[in-house]
């Protein structure tokens, strides 16, 4: 208990120096012709435009840490058995209740977000808080100077990482200043009612779980184009001279904009103009992750995002990875957003769901040359050449990416890499690279490591480019700007 409560006073400690500056919040799809890469056979006519030849220049990314995740413990950890008397050091609760009020909460929210994001970090921070206590010398120093306050300090910023300077913060700190439970205290139901509405599209009358894969994608694309805020969401007005992100190529196929739209509505009828649209499409991305995973994928999705005013067509094709790209494209994209290769080779586990349309794997069917497995190449052969399939007026069919398990998000996605069972190009690069190889094994192998990583990779993307009051808003509609 006298450990419990020297933990605490020093936690609050922390928080007491960072008082000052913390700022308390821490249809079927569109058919679409994807571009054919530039090596393919004349026989295939690419309307995309050519892969750009310089790739996007790479924001400096802090290393990772290694991730090691102990076992989550479902009962609080017994107590110490009794020891001499505590030292006595003039401690008590609350000793910040008037000189910082909000300093215990402020440190609990940092533990909280960095700990849900890499759970290896809340076990560092025992270990810190035990080899600090050992020191006797060094406790007693805490205790009395500002400057072995300010060391702690600075050893708890140190494991919680950094932010690298582009907008995008490290795992483990907190991406942007976004808070789990972000709306506690606004608007208490926010989450519930963004989860209630991604369950109704997904499993109400009409329920269709396309559209939760949708919803998980859109996500990925909202974070890759001007970081997680919404601006993928804004329809074109007379008043924009420029085509919005939604009109890029890589984006015609998107889905699910209408489900971001009920739940809007349902948060601007309980609480107006509190809910960020950027927020509502990371909470939907999580929670069709949940459902599609049959509840095996769960975790809290920080918030506090705020909508960005800035959305451009010409932004989505040098942001967003296209089907055709090999191994080392792949890394320096999704590096190019903080993201580093494990979480490149985890997230593309989301193509154990939903759809793709022929004309974004076509370049990899006979007669071209491609280490597709036969069966499965010319299964999907006559799926595209079939006119009475549901490529609509375009003719452009769409196919299930995984045909074990179309609709659940697991971890036949790897399995598929490895048996040559995938349709793009990107799937199939994940084998080219020793680096990338041996994650998709891995991945093969365990479903739950998959899924942990997947979670804690969902919320790293979710803190790409976060914006703030400064430079973003709370829209009230998720098509337009205020
Ligand atoms: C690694 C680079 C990636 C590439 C090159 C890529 C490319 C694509 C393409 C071309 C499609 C099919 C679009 C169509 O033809 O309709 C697709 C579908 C999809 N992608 Fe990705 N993707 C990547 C990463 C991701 C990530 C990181 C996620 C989410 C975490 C994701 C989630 C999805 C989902 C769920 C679908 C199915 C969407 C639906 O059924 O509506 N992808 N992706």
């Amino acid at each position: 208990m006298a450990k419990l409560a020297v933990l605490l006073t020093l936690l609050a400690l922390v928080g007491s120096v960072t008082c000052q500056g913390y700022t308390g919040n821490a249809s079927p799809p569109t058919p679409i012709t994807y571009p054919s890469p530039p090596s393919l056979s004349p026989s295939t006519s690419p309307t995309y435009p050519p892969p750009s030849s310089t790739p996007p220049s790479l924001a400096p990314v802090s290393p990772s840490p290694p991730i090691t995740y102990p076992p989550p413990s479902p009962t609080p950890p017994s107590p110490a058995p009794a020891s001499p008397s505590p030292p006595s050091l003039g401690l008590r609760v609350g000793y910040y209740s008037s000189s910082c009020p909000k300093a215990e909460q402020i440190v609990k929210d940092t533990v909280k977000n960095a700990v849900y994001t890499n759970r290896g970090i809340g076990a560092g921070l025992v270990r810190l808080f035990f080899h600090d206590c050992f020191v006797e010398l060094v406790i007693k120093l805490a205790m009395a100077s500002m400057a072995a306050n300010k060391l702690v300090v600075f050893v708890l910023l140190a494991l919680l990482g950094s932010s690298n300077g582009d907008g995008y913060t490290s795992p483990g700190s907190i991406a942007g200043g976004l808070t789990v439970g972000h709306y506690k205290g606004t608007c208490d139901r926010a989450e519930e009612i963004v989860r209630d509405a991604v369950k109704n599209a997904i499993r109400g009358g009409r329920g269709d779980r396309g559209v939760g894969a949708g919803l998980i994608r859109l996500f990925f694309h909202d974070c890759f184009v001007q970081g997680c805020d919404a601006s993928v969401l804004l329809d074109p007005t007379p008043a924009r001279a420029a085509a919005p992100e939604k009109a890029g190529i890589p984006n015609l196929s998107l889905r699910g904009f209408e489900v971001i739209d009920a739940a809007k509505a349902a948060l601007e009828g309980e609480c107006p103009g509190v809910v960020s649209c950027a927020d509502v499409v990371a909470f939907a991305g999580r929670d069709a992750a949940y459902l599609l995973s049959g509840n095996k994928v769960y975790f809290d999705m920080p918030a506090g995002r705020y909508d960005g005013r800035v959305s451009l067509a010409s932004e989505t094709l040098p942001n967003l990875p296209p089907p055709f790209a090999g191994v080392d494209r792949l890394k320096q994209m999704f590096a190019a957003k903080g993201l580093d290769t494990d979480d490149m080779v985890t997230l593309s586990g989301a193509h154990s769901i939903g759809v793709a349309h022929c004309s974004s794997f076509s370049d990899r069917l006979p007669p071209n040359a491609s280490d597709m497995d036969p069966e499965l190449a010319a299964s999907l052969q006559q799926q595209c050449s079939s006119s009475s399939s549901n490529g609509g007026a375009s003719g452009d069919n769409t196919v299930a990416q995984d045909v074990e398990t179309p609709d659940k998000l697991d971890n036949k996605y790897y399995r598929n890499v490895v048996s040559h069972r995938v349709l793009f190009k990107s799937d199939a690069a994940l084998l080219a690279s020793p680096e990338t190889r041996s994650l998709v094994s891995s991945y093969a192998e365990s479903q739950r490591q998959w899924e942990e990583k997947f979670a804690a990779a969902m919320v790293k993307m979710g803190g790409v480019g976060v914006k703030t009051a400064a430079d973003g808003e709370i829209r009230r509609q998720c098509r337009f700007v205020n």
